[in-house]
């Protein structure tokens, strides 16, 4: 491994994260064709709706200048044609560069190394492994949804400097400002859907939609856990029906709401209850996987945030932290339990802190060996 392969696979792995939110139910993979002079001949990331294939579009823009070149991909080509066509790996081998570098192995067992074994049975020189954390990091959906049958879970909260929630008013309470808030607008354009709780519905009355000027076609599907579908109808979620509504709700009783809710363009998606009469939120999680979701930002409240991290289910958490308190009406994000669930019970490590004028952004993510052993004992 070189430091131009590092350089290049880092340049592919932006592409692919450009891509987040945009390509599911298929992980967003960048690609890039280089010379062996160093010249970049062309570049590629995963196409809206998941195909073409990064690599696919990055041969085609190369042409005849990918043979004896060497092509950068940030998950392992497919080995299984899609509805549309031709296997990646057959795609690359057909294009004959003299070297392929994979970050990594695709664990999905249509490809899971095949795809690799196909390259080197073309005569290319595979090199494997270049920037494999980083790339793990951008396919953790992908990953998650082929090896545990669910998305992966970034949980996003505002907090005032206090370390309390605001209490909604009708309508969302902003503890902190435009750049934090529009860096939380930019979390939701990278995942492909976006989950609150009823509770946050009837308190804040949010849209849930991505609202960066010229993004809001980059909106994540909205999902709400309402066990009985006891969302009102009149609810803001249900102004902008270009962005779909998913209410996940029980299987197990008839809801009276529901023709109410479907004409308001509600789509219900009934899933089993647990024997606490409660929503799994696994079982959410798997349903949301098996209609092709990879990547959830969880915004719920603090029912809902407490949830998921007793569930074991948050990968990432972002906390924003504003410069004035919440007040005396503030909430625990975590019902009874303060941010420190998060931030100092060892199972997260810190990613990223950064300020946004006077407010605070930390990046979490779970420790997965940490977490395992605990499991585990
Ligand atoms: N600052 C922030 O980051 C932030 C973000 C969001 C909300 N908030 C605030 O949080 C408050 C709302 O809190 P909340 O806890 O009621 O909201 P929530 O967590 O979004 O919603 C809780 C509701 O979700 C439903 N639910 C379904 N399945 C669940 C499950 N497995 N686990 C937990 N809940 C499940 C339950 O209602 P059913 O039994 O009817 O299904 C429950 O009452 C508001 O004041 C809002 O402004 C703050």
């Amino acid at each position: 491994m070189s430091a131009s392969d590092e350089d290049h696979m880092a340049q592919a792995l932006q592409l692919a994260r450009r891509g987040l939110g945009l390509t599911w139910p298929n992980p967003s993979v960048g690609s890039l064709v280089v010379a062996p002079s160093g010249e970049i001949i062309a570049r590629g990331g995963t196409a809206p709706g998941g195909r073409p294939h990064a690599e696919a579009i990055a041969l085609e823009r190369a042409g005849d200048r990918a043979r004896g070149a060497t092509i950068y991909i940030t998950l392992e080509p497919c080995a299984h044609a899609g509805g549309r066509g031709v296997a990646c790996a057959d795609i690359i081998a057909a294009a004959r560069p003299a070297r392929a570098v994979i970050a990594l192995r695709d664990p999905d067992p249509r490809t899971a190394g095949s795809g690799i074994e196909r390259l080197e049975a073309a005569g290319i020189k595979v090199e494997e492994g270049v920037l494999a954390e980083e790339a793990g990091a951008v396919a953790l959906g992908h990953i998650l949804h082929v090896t545990e049958e669910r998305p992966a879970v970034t949980l996003k909260l505002a907090v005032g400097a206090d370390g309390l929630m605001p209490k909604g008013k009708g309508a969302p309470v902003w503890i902190t400002g435009p750049d934090a808030r529009a860096h939380g607008h930019l979390l939701r354009a990278r995942n492909d859907a976006i989950l609150v709780g009823r509770g946050t519905v009837l308190a804040d009355n949010p849209t849930l939609t991505c609202r960066l000027p010229g993004m809001s076609c980059r909106s994540p599907v909205r999902v709400v856990l309402d066990r009985r579908l006891r969302t009102p109808p009149e609810a803001r979620l249900f102004d902008d029906l270009m962005v779909p509504v998913w209410l996940i709700c029980s299987s197990d009783e008839e809801h009276p709401t529901t023709d109410a809710l479907q004409d308001r363009g509600a789509e219900i998606v009934p899933v089993p209850v647990d024997a606490h009469g409660m929503l799994g939120v696994r079982d959410a999680l798997e349903t949301l996987a098996s209609r092709g979701i990879t990547r959830v930002l969880v915004e719920g409240g603090p029912q809902v945030a407490r949830a998921f991290l007793d569930a074991d289910l948050v990968d990432e958490a972002v906390i924003y932290q504003g410069a004035k308190p919440a007040g005396a009406d503030g909430l625990m994000p975590f019902v009874s339990e303060g941010l420190d669930r998060v931030t100092s019970s060892g199972h997260f490590m810190q990613l990223e802190a950064r300020a946004f004028g006077p407010d605070r952004m930390t990046w979490w993510r779970r420790i997965r060996r940490c977490s395992l052993a605990l499991s585990a004992a």
